[in-house]
């Protein structure tokens, strides 16, 4: 790909060149992009990240974040060069300790080459100086960094590390995370998995977090202002950590009347989907303005909007569930997006069931009958909606919807082995929309292509299943709104940026 931006580093970089041996002529640029075709640019080629250390301080008074990564990674081609996905300031890079010339080109790519190409299959350490104050960083015209009145948050999806770390921004390369920030005395800062220490010296406070199973960048968060933070432990053993704003005002009781059931729904669904994947869970809720919900790992990130009308058990069901199904298993290309929401919009149908405000089999009556056959919403295929399409309704409820014809084809029996096999056979891993056809395939011992090719990839509504076909005299009428339904859906009005 074309790169209009020549630094004085790479030229000083193209000299060295001429000193390297003739073998490593062979030695090519790693891509910018690691080749998903929503988002051409989004992660690189050429390596493989296994871990990310993260040693930070940030200042919320003027939003400064400053601090190091070294990034652990294996090489997966004679590399020349390579990018990371960032946008801070970088004041210096290291390959292996030695000292490399970088630039930064088009919207979020930082441009490393080491003094020494790298042969392929070889460990690397590459070490990243960087400070900068993030809420005046923008790619494509957009930030995603959202400033608090006391600090700061980072999480959002697909975009979400450039605004804080350098990294192969891609789900596709998973990698264990040590998050450690320092904060001025009275403010905390929350991040993934379970918090290893909390260190005072000099009125900074450093909080020292660990994610020591492979994570996506965009489930990667990082919240700091003031929070309160509860600990605990679900009945069946699993650690429990929230965080609330301390200024969350008239959201707070529901927010915590919903956040605290954390352990109690995390162990609900493992009835499900199999034990829990992680060594924590929890959630946060920071005094944002902004209204999604996002399935950070381990630490659910949730707009204080989710809470606004009281409190919302289907909004953690939601993103509880993705814990499993994106997190554990995350998707292969952002075209697999329906595995992440569709399931976890399922989820909230059961946890409706549960609740006794009405059956899955009646929310997907529901969606089914509200939208006409001439309603754009049919055009969106959940199995690749494009990623101007993404978020879209259309994702999760055809999403869910989907996944309902799916039960009603192979029956419960097979339906619920699939639900929990699932997170299994692709634990820490990825898997994509056609995996997981030919493991429903195996599971049921159906084949299954022109039902996935009809609920998730034609842009028309299917006639509805042979089963569930309503008879003549009930067509008039569209069935009850079941109960949940509302609020169900109110996990999307809030997903703007
Ligand atoms: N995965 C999130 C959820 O459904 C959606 C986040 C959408 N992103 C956004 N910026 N609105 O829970
Ligand atoms: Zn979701």
């Amino acid at each position: 790909m074309h790169r209009r931006i020549i630094a004085p580093g790479a030229l000083a970089a193209a000299t060295l060149l001429l000193a390297i041996p003739a073998s490593a002529a062979s030695h090519s640029p790693g891509a910018p992009g690691i080749g998903d075709p929503y988002y051409p640019d989004y992660g690189n080629g050429g390596y493989d990240v296994s871990h990310y250390d993260l040693r930070l301080t940030y200042q919320p008074a003027t939003d400064e974040l400053a601090g190091t990564a070294t990034i652990s990674a294996r090489t997966t081609q004679d590399l020349s060069r390579f990018n990371l996905d960032f946008l801070l300031d970088v004041g210096e890079v290291r390959v292996n300790g030695v000292k490399a010339a970088f630039t930064t080109a088009r919207q979020h790519e930082l441009m490393v080459t080491p003094k020494t190409p790298l042969a392929k299959g070889t460990p690397i350490t590459v070490v990243v100086r960087y400070s900068g104050v993030p809420s005046t960083k923008s790619a494509y015209g957009f930030t995603t960094w959202h400033r608090t009145p006391d600090g700061a948050v980072a999480a959002d999806e697909p975009e979400a590390a450039w605004w804080w770390f350098p990294s192969n921004d891609h789900p596709s390369d998973k990698a264990t995370y040590d998050v450690s920030v320092a904060v001025p005395d009275g403010t905390q800062a929350i991040s993934n998995g379970t918090l290893q220490s909390v260190t005072s010296k000099l009125g900074w406070t450093r909080y020292n977090w660990r994610e020591n199973k492979p994570q996506a960048t965009y489930l990667a968060t990082l919240a700091l202002g003031k929070f309160d933070i509860t600990t605990g432990t679900s009945e069946d053993g699993v650690p429990v950590i929230n965080a609330y704003s301390r200024d969350l005002g008239d959201n707070d009781g529901a927010a915590r009347a919903s956040v605290e059931r954390t352990g109690e729904i995390v162990d609900w669904l493992s009835g499900f989907f199999g034990p829990y994947p992680f060594s924590s869970a929890g959630g946060y809720v920071p005094n944002t303005t902004t209204g999604y919900a996002l399935e950070t790992q381990t630490r659910v990130y949730y707009s204080p909007r989710q809470f606004a009308n009281g409190s919302n058990t289907s909004v953690v069901v939601h993103e509880l569930a993705h814990q499993w199904y994106g997190d554990s298993v995350s998707l292969k290309g952002w075209k697999d997006i329906w595995i992440n929401e569709g399931f976890a919009r399922y989820a909230q149908w059961l946890w409706s069931e549960h609740e006794g405000e009405g059956t899955a089999q009646e929310l997907a009556d529901h969606v089914y009958a509200s939208h006409p056959a001439d309603d754009p919403f049919w055009t969106v295929a959940p199995g690749d909606p494009g990623p101007d399409h993404q978020f879209d309704i259309a994702v999760y409820d055809r999403g869910a919807l989907a996944v309902q014809a799916l039960r009603d084809e192979i029956g419960d029996k097979a339906f619920f082995a699939l639900l929990k096999g699932w997170p299994q056979r692709h634990a820490y891993g990825n898997a994509s929309v056609a995996d997981f056809q030919r493991y429903a395939e195996q599971v049921s011992g159906k084949p299954l292509a022109a039902l996935f090719d009809t609920w998730l990839f034609q842009p028309s509504k299917p006639a509805a299943p042979a089963a569930r076909a309503v008879s003549p005299a009930k067509t008039q009428t569209a069935p009850a709104q079941p109960r949940s339904w509302k609020r169900i859906q109110a996990t999307n009005d809030v997903h703007s940026r």
